[in-house]
């Protein structure tokens, strides 16, 4: 059996706990264990005069019981004061129940200044004053339970009641805000309409109903409320004689009233009254998002979309017109760029100098300077944002209930370093996923010679738009892949930087839910996470590096499910398999095990595909074999040879123009190693590309090591100075 509602070790403020319901809190909080700051001002119900007698009985009554309480005779109006009584006595501040209140009841017309002004300081002002005491206490233990107090009398408007109706649904409103700003540091807020026999209701209710309503039935729901097992927050409950409802708003479909290059007119309005108000098939909003949402798409389908409503408009609410959404063709988008944004792109997606062969994305001067194949989404991603901003006709998109699926990047060239690439944007379809709907959104990219780029599939997931009974897959999806069920062959773990989220939004992708705590809060992250991205390009350029030799030449197509966010910091682990010219990938948080990458795969051109352990099929007979195993036999002999290279090259022979083989000399290893294929741990310091016939004649001192890199016949990566320590290896007069 789940364990009892305890308070043990938590501290309880209950305002106007000195009678009525706020009395049943105090004694119920304090029966299961809570320290109790029992607040009440000890005046009559219309708030005139003061006492301490109210305050003290109920502390006696809970000290007799072998509870803690103490008392606070301030008004809730001085907030901090009742703040401070719980952080003398108890040192914190866990719950408070703002329930103090009073009635000043008058027909609308008599209601003086003063049963205005009470009235709100008392019940909206002190609710205020009260909270905002303790919000940073609450905040700093990222914990705090707030229950507010309302009324049906303002939720409903009761006869003689306006100034207290105003202020009831004041506090609403006061608590939706603070459920909001509350989310980040774990502090709740919830609300409840009670009704319950009290001093307050007696002059209202008759005695056999005040007498049955007893606040023991209220109590319970603020209990629980204030548990931290509860995990509603911006939430009202009704709540009296022992039942408990939950309230929330619903609208109507709406109708819209004009259409395009027509002005709106009352007339219009009253022709559509019945429909306005005709709640069929109503929508329940939650947010202010999911308010202003209809109407943005109202604004697109009116203004900017076709003069003639689409079949399936917001109007009609019957999900989305496929065949509108699919018709759309927004306008091309330009994006133009240069290398600064290329590197700051390859800084983002975690390359760093640390690795030399990495110096090729990130500084223009680099021989081979390149851009990541990853950069691909860069020039779409504001055709994809445009679209879920401004929406898609035949759609109602919430932008704050979208998330981001799955993303495919075809590459039919290798990116510019710099230049103005233009992107056309189109719907590829609308599937029903039952829980939501997948808008698959296709973008190609041209050059200026309007030649394609690259094709970029976003696949956005549209949360509670399914149900419309559409198709549930489409030929038009890229899919993504299956992970074979063998080890993997090959894998790379790397260590994101903190800073990594508020570097790769500088690439364009400005959403405050990566930088901003308060944003990832509200979306429900402890913290702001990675775009995904970001993780994306991380797990292009592990694959890039295992399987591609760092080349964008060789990369066709990558695709990958968003799965899980990464946090900055975290560390990303790429596990890949090779299966012929497809390598298949997945990454996962190593720090918690959990996929964030599912299904994903990169794929090669088919003369391009290498194998992780960069041992190329051997070639017999070359000349750089022996030069080898002379060096490995030197290397033995000669400690000192060793100590003054200190260094680990990496050569890639070549004959008739591909790798023939690959040569590690590692001058690190004690006593040195030299052996066929890349690096057996780590990185080469600096990597070599030579033909077999060129290197002879470098070693034989035929051909000038500087000479033979002017000319591009020796390509060098990573520590170019390293390879003035050729000759030493070499024993030649290879120097560079
Ligand atoms: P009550 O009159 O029995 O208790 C209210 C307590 O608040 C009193 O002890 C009073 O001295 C104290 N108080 C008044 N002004 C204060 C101030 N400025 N500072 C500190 N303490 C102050 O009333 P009841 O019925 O227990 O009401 C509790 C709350 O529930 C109120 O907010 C009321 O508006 C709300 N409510 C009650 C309903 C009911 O059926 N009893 C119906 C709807 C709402």
């Amino acid at each position: 059996m789940a364990a009892p509602i305890r308070f043990d070790g938590k501290v309880v403020l209950v305002t106007g706990a000195g009678n009525g319901l706020g009395k049943q809190y105090a004694l119920d909080f304090a029966q299961r264990g809570a320290s109790v700051v029992v607040n009440d001002l000890g005046g009559n119900f219309k708030g005139e005069g003061s006492g301490t007698r109210a305050a003290d009985v109920v502390v006696n009554e809970i000290k007799a019981k072998g509870g803690k309480a103490v008392a606070n005779y301030n008004s809730v109006e001085e907030g901090e004061k009742l703040v401070q009584t719980a952080l003398e006595n108890f040192g914190k501040i866990d719950v408070i129940v703002n329930n103090a209140g009073i009635l000043r009841d008058r027909s609308f017309a008599r209601i003086s200044d003063t049963d205005w002004d009470l009235i709100q300081k008392v019940h909206l002002r002190g609710a205020f004053q009260v909270s905002r005491a303790a919000w940073p206490h609450m905040k700093k233990q990222n914990y705090g339970r707030i229950i507010n107090v309302t009324s049906a009398a303002g939720i409903y408007g009761n006869f003689g009641q306006a100034n207290y109706s105003a202020a009831k649904l004041g506090v609403v409103g006061l608590s939706n805000t603070l459920a909001i700003e509350g989310r980040k540091n774990n502090i709740k807020c919830n609300i409840i309409a009670p009704m319950a026999g009290s001093r307050m209701t007696e002059t209202v209710m008759p005695p056999e109903l005040v007498d049955a309503l007893k606040p023991e039935f209220v109590s319970p729901l603020v209990l629980f409320l204030a548990h931290e097992d509860c995990e509603d927050s911006g939430s009202l409950f009704e709540v009296g004689a022992g039942w408990i409802g939950k309230l929330r708003w619903e609208r109507t479909k709406g109708v819209v009233c004009r259409s395009k290059n027509t002005s709106m007119s009352p007339e219009a309005v009253r022709d559509n009254w019945d429909a306005i108000a005709d709640f069929t098939g109503s929508q329940i909003p939650t947010s202010t998002q999911d308010s202003s949402a209809i109407m943005m798409e109202t604004l697109r389908n009116v203004d900017s979309g076709p003069a003639k409503p689409s079949r399936r408009s917001a109007s009609s609410g019957s999900g989305p017109d496929i065949e509108a959404a699919k018709a759309y063709k927004p306008k091309p988008i330009k994006f133009t760029y240069s290398a600064r944004d290329v590197m700051l792109y390859a800084l983002g997606v975690g390359s760093s100098t640390r690795a030399p062969d990495y110096l090729k994305f990130l500084y223009e001067g680099s021989e081979d300077f390149g851009v990541l194949p990853s950069f691909a989404v860069i020039p779409a991603q504001m055709g994809m944002q445009n679209i879920v901003t401004e929406g898609i006709p035949g759609m109602t998109i919430n932008p704050a209930k979208i998330l981001h699926g799955e993303q495919y990047v075809e590459l039919y060239k290798p990116l510019p370093t710099s230049g103005t690439l233009t992107s056309q944007v189109s719907i590829a379809d609308v599937l029903d996923k039952g829980s939501g709907a997948v808008i698959l959104i296709n973008i190609t990219t041209f050059d200026e010679k309007k030649e394609k780029v690259c094709f970029n599939q976003f696949n956005i997931f549209a949360v509670g738009y399914g149900k419309f009974g559409g198709n549930r897959n489409s030929e038009a999806a890229k899919a993504p892949g299956k992970m074979p069920s063998r080890k993997p062959d090959s894998f790379m773990v790397e260590t994101t930087s903190v800073d990594q989220a508020a570097l790769y939004r500088l690439c364009g992708d400005r959403n405050p839910l990566h930088i901003d705590p308060s944003f990832a809060a509200m979306g429900g992250f402890d913290k702001p996470i990675l775009h995904g991205l970001c993780s994306f390009g991380h797990a292009t350029r592990h694959v890039l590096k295992k399987y591609g030799n760092n080349d964008v030449t060789t990369v066709k197509a990558i695709k990958a499910r968003f799965a899980k966010p990464v946090l900055p910091g975290q560390t990303i682990h790429t596990d890949m398999w090779k299966e012929g010219n497809r390598v298949m990938f997945q990454c996962k948080v190593a720090e918690s095990g959990d996929i964030c990458l599912s299904g994903g795969y990169m794929d090669f051109h088919a003369a391009s595909a290498a194998s992780a352990s960069a041992v190329p099929p051997q070639v017999s007979g070359l000349k750089s074999d022996m030069i080898f195993e002379e060096i490995g036999r030197r290397a033995k002999d000669e400690p000192g040879m060793v100590k003054k290279i200190n260094s680990v090259f990496q050569f890639n022979i070549t004959k008739d123009g591909k790798t023939a083989t690959v040569w590690t000399t590692d001058m690190k290893t004690p006593g040195g190693a030299v052996y066929k294929g890349s690096p057996k741990q780590g990185k080469a310091d600096c990597t070599l590309t030579i033909s077999d016939d060129n290197f002879g004649d470098m070693v034989s001192g035929k051909l000038n090591g500087q000479d033979a890199f002017m000319k591009g016949l020796l390509k060098i990566q990573g520590n170019l100075m390293l390879a003035q320590k050729l000759g030493e290896l070499f024993q030649s007069k290879a120097n560079l």
